[in-house]
């Protein structure tokens, strides 16, 4: 298959991508598309044909559930049996946005390898110009997980894209690197109080100004709460293994020193201001103070390390609040919880 990348950027005339596009998913084909997180793998979600090819491309396990992104607000009672009041304000509150709300599902409307029979279903409606306007094209729902191969970081740009999924798909719509830079946050609407499955672009704190307390994994007395289920896979690996490491530069330098003396090529993913030459390669990713810039450019420098010859990856760990309980959610996943000096 001939994978063609469509550019959507303001100020070129688009319509014939986007008609494209909608075509080739109403006749039960794939098309990545950003959204504002990451890039997202689209198919029909009441197509159960189209979505079976959405987990054989990725080659994702199948008891994974899919995110259902809708392009309006009014759409949820389509798809979820009830909605509580709480889901009613942070719909308000935060959508369009990175916010994916679990609801009870109505029986027998979104394909079952989508909910993977589980009885809910995950909606969101993501905050960007390319994806709304696919989706009101389309005028359905679009199941999508982001657009990388199982297990790799996730795309930020329609060239990460291009680097997973090249002649496996038949349409990428190019609308440029994603802003937020880690996916939704996941919260389950259907147990009391609600509980947070994965942390991301709207933080914990956000969520509790709206409603209240939540339940939410980042805390230890709550270790117990229940999880998304994809959570338990390994993520956002980049080739090399990845270690994590405090935000000191000495630690840095001397973790640099010790590897480099056993022929070892290092590559470290940091702050801005911890940026040293003392590494084969560093790829800085913003303000450490400003974890909303370290979630931005996470993926893409993960990412870039797969271009490198590093043997090892040492990444510096983010604040633990905000935005950097998200960022520390995906290092850990991708260090397979590894710190070098433990
Ligand atoms: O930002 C995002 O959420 C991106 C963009 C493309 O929208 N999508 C994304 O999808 O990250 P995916 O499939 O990579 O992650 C979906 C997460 C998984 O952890 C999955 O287990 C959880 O959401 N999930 C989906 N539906 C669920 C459900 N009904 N119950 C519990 N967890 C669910
Ligand atoms: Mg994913």
């Amino acid at each position: 298959m001939n994978t063609r990348t469509l550019k959507v950027d303001k100020g070129v005339d688009n319509d014939d991508g986007y008609q494209q596009s909608v075509d080739c998913l109403r006749n039960g084909g794939l098309v990545a598309f950003p959204t504002e997180t990451v890039y997202g793998l689209g198919a029909l979600a009441t197509d159960q044909d189209a979505t079976k090819r959405i987990f054989e491309v990725k080659g994702r396990p199948s008891d994974n559930p899919l995110i259902v992104h809708i392009g309006t607000k009014e759409e949820v009672s389509t798809y979820a049996a009830e909605i509580p009041e709480s889901a009613l304000r942070l719909m308000d509150a935060f959508w369009p946005g990175p916010l994916t709300l679990v609801f009870n599902e109505k029986p027998g409307i979104i394909a079952e390898n989508v909910t993977v029979g589980r009885g809910t279903v995950g909606l969101r409606m993501p905050d960007h110009p390319v994806a709304l306007r696919l989706l009101r094209l389309l005028g359905g729902p679009l199941a999508a997980p982001s657009a990388n191969r199982s297990g790799k970081p996730s795309p930020t740009k329609a060239s990460h894209v291009a680097r997973d999924l090249d002649g496996r798909i038949p349409f990428i719509l190019d609308g440029g690197a994603t802003g937020v830079g880690v996916e939704s946050t996941v919260i389950d609407m259907t147990s009391t109080p609600p509980a947070i499955l994965r942390p991301g672009g709207v933080t914990v704190e956000m969520i509790e100004a709206v409603i209240g307390p939540v339940r939410s994994e980042m805390r230890a007395e709550e270790a117990e709460a229940p999880r998304a289920p994809g959570m338990k896979y390994m993520h956002y690996s980049p080739d090399a293994p990845v270690w994590l490491i405090g935000p000191d530069l000495i630690q840095i330098e001397q973790a640099v020193r010790t590897l480099t003396d056993k022929g070892l090529k290092v590559a470290v993913i940091g702050p801005d201001e911890l940026k040293t030459d003392k590494p084969s390669w560093y790829f800085a990713t913003g303000a450490y103070a400003d974890p909303r810039q370290l979630a931005t450019h996470l993926y893409d420098a993960l990412r870039k390390c797969d271009e490198t010859e590093a043997d090892v990856i040492l990444a510096v760990e983010a604040p633990a609040q905000g935005m950097g309980v998200a960022v520390m959610n995906r290092l850990k996943k991708a260090a397979d919880g590894k710190r070098f000096f433990d």
